[in-house]
């Protein structure tokens, strides 16, 4: 493994992380080290790294091995939560480790904890540039337990933005995950940055649109650059288990049924995670001080081309369960992604048949292990369709 440093502020002792024995106090262990030996920190200036939060997630784990790749330092701090399987977390802290030696560091910890955070920053001053995208996603979670929501998601934002404005007032940058499912039961066709977006019809999305409105009120009291990106649904390698696209790719791999809720003609925006992390790194080095932007396709995919492409690239046939139209199914998503061409120079690249070939290619050699919720895990066309 290649040189690195790990540190776990927040853990027992007797416990060890994905990036080597975790530590009781903010003593810095290098996990090529025998445990006895303490590797000296070089403490990163708030200049030279880029703070991810939510890192070891899918979509966090593929911005920082973006920015690793370009030489960058990258912080990210996790608290590896049990939303799925966190083996897939852990392995992700891995292979970012592996490719950024001692460029990389983790911090394994809860992004609301301010004692946690104090002690993070002994080693890494409070970075000018962050990419926030720790979070509770999904929806329907969100409905059974709303208050881990809020915690995450609208706590933890804030205590970020304070920091940032606190640290470096109009010199920081802060990018964070916003999500399409702000435009709630909206109607139109295309859904624009300038829609109102007033009525959230899930906790989850309560939570995103409260994040929208907080960033603006740091922007308004620092001068700080803020970039709220609202991602539509986001699938490719490393993906969510929970979301469509890997659950359709195992179900029809392995021949079980999948549910189909209405006659498939539904369409939504999907949004491959090269385009995803393309959007993201453009709002980071595009600094326009308080900006919101959709991040999709801009090209929705039917539900029936959808399960046709996953027959096609898995080479199996989809058994499908038909399912009665879900009260409040939204026939059509798609992003309005004129703002982030305009601004950001976003060109999304990835047709959604060449991501689900892609998304295959990588199933069929990680063979990644699949654990669903037994209640409603195979549904695309949802109520308030999955867009977390
Ligand atoms: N994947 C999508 O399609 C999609 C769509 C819209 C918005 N988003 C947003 O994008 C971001 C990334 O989503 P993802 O799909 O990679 O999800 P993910 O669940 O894979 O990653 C989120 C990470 O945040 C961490 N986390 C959660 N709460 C934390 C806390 N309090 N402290 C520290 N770490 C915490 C989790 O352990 C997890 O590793 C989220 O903000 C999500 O709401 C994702």
């Amino acid at each position: 493994m290649a040189s690195n440093i790990g540190l776990s502020l927040s853990d027992t002792a007797s416990e060890t992380t994905a990036t080597g024995p975790r530590s009781p106090s903010s003593t810095l262990y290098s996990s090529d080290d025998d445990a006895a030996t303490v590797a000296t920190p070089e403490v990163w200036n708030a200049d030279e790294a880029v703070l991810v939060t939510g890192g070891a997630g899918f979509v966090g784990s593929h911005v920082a091995e973006h920015l690793l790749r370009r030489g960058e330092k990258v912080l990210v701090i996790d608290e590896l939560n049990e939303y799925y399987d966190v083996s897939k977390k852990r392995a992700n802290i891995q292979l970012l480790e592996q490719l950024g030696g001692r460029n990389f560091r983790f911090f394994k910890g809860d992004i609301c904890d301010k004692a946690f955070l104090a002690e993070v920053e002994k080693s890494c001053k409070f970075p000018k540039r962050v990419i926030h995208l720790a979070a509770r996603a999904g929806v329907r979670p969100s409905i059974d337990d709303p208050f881990v929501y809020v915690h995450s998601n609208v706590e933890g934002t804030t205590r970020l933005l304070e920091l940032a404005g606190q640290a470096h007032g109009n010199d920081a940058k802060f990018v964070f995950a916003s999500s399409s499912s702000v435009y709630g039961g909206s109607k139109k066709q295309l859904f624009s940055e300038t829609d109102a977006v007033d009525a959230p019809v899930s906790p989850y999305a309560a939570t995103k649109k409260a994040c929208e409105l907080l960033a603006y009120t740091y922007h308004h009291l620092y001068g700080m650059n803020v970039a709220g990106l609202r991602f539509f649904t986001v699938f490719g390698p490393r993906g969510r288990p929970d979301m469509a696209p890997l659950k359709f790719v195992d179900k029809v791999s392995k021949g079980l049924p999948i549910d189909r809720y209405g006659d498939g003609s539904s369409s939504r925006d999907y949004t491959y995670i090269d385009d995803i992390v393309d959007g993201v790194i453009r709002a980071l080095d595009t600094p326009l001080g308080y900006q919101i932007y959709n991040l999709g396709n801009g090209r929705p995919t039917r539900l029936n081309d959808f399960i046709r492409l996953v027959e096609e690239h898995s080479g199996k046939q989809a058994i499908i369960n038909v399912m009665p139209e879900q009260p409040g199914d939204v026939p059509r998503t798609c992003a309005d992604i004129s703002k982030a061409r305009e601004l950001l120079g976003y060109d999304p690249k990835t047709p959604f048949s060449e991501g689900i070939a892609k998304l295959v290619k990588w199933y069929n050699e990680s063979r990644p292990s699949i654990e669903l919720p037994e209640d409603g895990a195979q549904q695309v066309a949802v109520v308030t369709p999955e867009r977390a």
